[in-house]
């Protein structure tokens, strides 16, 4: 499977000790771009997929901050799958990328890390366009 170079895993630094552990995320530090939005999803169903989109402008890194769930991701010319199951690993996703998550698992908390605020107008939600948008880019 070829890798998609706009999606990456970050692993985050945890300042663990006896008491527990604590993992702190910062803007153009431990992630790659300025934070306008977070969001978490949770409440969740197995069966249940989301996402279904990609994002014209905007970045993300999403962290699984309890329970696992799985992120497809597809740029138009492979697709590959990411297993969240770890507080300390970001999935980072680029612009232009067609993400679904599914799996969840019971109790799952996914936290979204946004670099952008929320516009809908910046969704691409048909995949057909999808593919159109990115074999056009592909062209430029
Ligand atoms: P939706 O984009 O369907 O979620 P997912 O990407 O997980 O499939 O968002 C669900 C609802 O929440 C939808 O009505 C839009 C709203 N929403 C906001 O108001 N602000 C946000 O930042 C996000 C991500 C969603």
């Amino acid at each position: 499977m070829k890798k998609i170079e706009k999606v990456k895993l970050i692993k985050l630094k945890v300042f663990g000790d006896t008491r527990g552990a604590l993992i702190s995320l910062e803007q153009y530090k431990d992630i790659p771009f300025g934070i306008k939005r977070v969001y978490y999803i949770f409440d969740t169903k197995r069966d249940t997929p989301r996402g279904f989109h990609a994002h014209k402008t905007l970045e993300q890194v999403l962290i699984c901050v309890n329970g696992s769930c799985k992120i497809k991701v597809d740029d138009g010319k492979n697709v590959d799958i990411f297993d969240l199951c770890s507080q300390n690993v970001g999935l980072y996703i680029g612009t232009m990328v067609w993400r679904e998550m599914f799996a969840f698992s019971q109790g799952c908390v996914l936290l979204v890390l946004a670099s952008r605020y929320y516009d809908p107008k910046e969704y691409i939600k048909d995949y057909n366009e999808f593919l159109r948008s990115v074999s056009c880019t592909n062209r430029e």
